[in-house]
């Protein structure tokens, strides 16, 4: 079963307070969130393999760690998850970056995908799926069935609001994802909306509306 971590920290928790508010304009919300997809970020690379390398600081030789080199994606579900990859290619700068371009039909609240550009070593590496929103959950399990598709094992998703029902969804259909959380919201309401949640998180980051 994947690991679910919700990020109980306090400069997560002020920074969703900022993206939550409605007069929060298209700039800062845009660099809160890529800020918070850098600290989950964090979160997100705890159990990266490590090797010892020997090296020799200016008193002595020792023994250092390095990362093992073990091959890195990122994957935004578009559009917002694109406001995540800046944050996130801040810690891993060498991480190859693929893109799944989805969006929620407004009616049925299923989604369509409209895009997939994935590196083509894509099955090698461990993935990581952003998207700010978990709301019904469609997206997400849909990019990662996608993925698996492509032969991708080693997936985590990664979201910054999640709504109980998007959670619950994509546990049940893929209980082998690791899945990282910035705080969990209370319900969707008839529009499919997480509530209270941020609004629509691709329109807040492009300023299209
Ligand atoms: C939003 C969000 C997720 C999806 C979440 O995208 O970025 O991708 O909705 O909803 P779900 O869990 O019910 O699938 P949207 O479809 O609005 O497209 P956009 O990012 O292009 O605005
Ligand atoms: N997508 C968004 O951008 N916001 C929501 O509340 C739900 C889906």
């Amino acid at each position: 079963m994947g690991k679910v971590t919700f990020m109980d920290h306090p400069l997560i928790r002020h920074k969703i307070g900022i993206i939550r508010n409605k007069n929060t304009g298209t700039k800062e919300f845009r660099e809160i969130i890529s800020e918070i997809a850098m600290l989950e970020c964090y979160e997100a690379t705890r159990n990266l393999p490590l090797k010892d390398v020997e090296i020799e600081t200016p008193i002595a030789k020792t023994t250092v760690k390095e990362l093992a080199g073990k091959k890195l994606a990122i994957v935004p579900i578009l559009r917002a998850g694109i406001g995540m990859v800046s944050g996130m290619q801040a810690l891993l700068p060498a991480a190859k970056v693929g893109h799944i371009g989805m969006y929620r039909d407004p009616e049925t609240l299923k989604p369509v995908e409209y895009y997939c550009k994935l590196p083509a070593d894509i099955e090698e590496r461990d993935v990581f799926v952003v998207d700010p929103m978990l709301a019904t959950g469609g997206s997400a399990c849909d990019a990662i069935s996608q993925l698996k598709k492509h032969g991708c094992r080693k997936i985590s998703f990664l979201c910054i609001i999640a709504a109980p029902e998007g959670l619950e969804r994509l546990q049940k259909e893929h209980p082998d994802v690791d899945i990282i959380i910035g705080e969990m919201d209370d319900h969707l309401n008839d529009d499919g909306y997480i509530v209270p949640g941020l609004g629509d998180a691709g329109d807040r980051i492009f300023g299209t509306k």
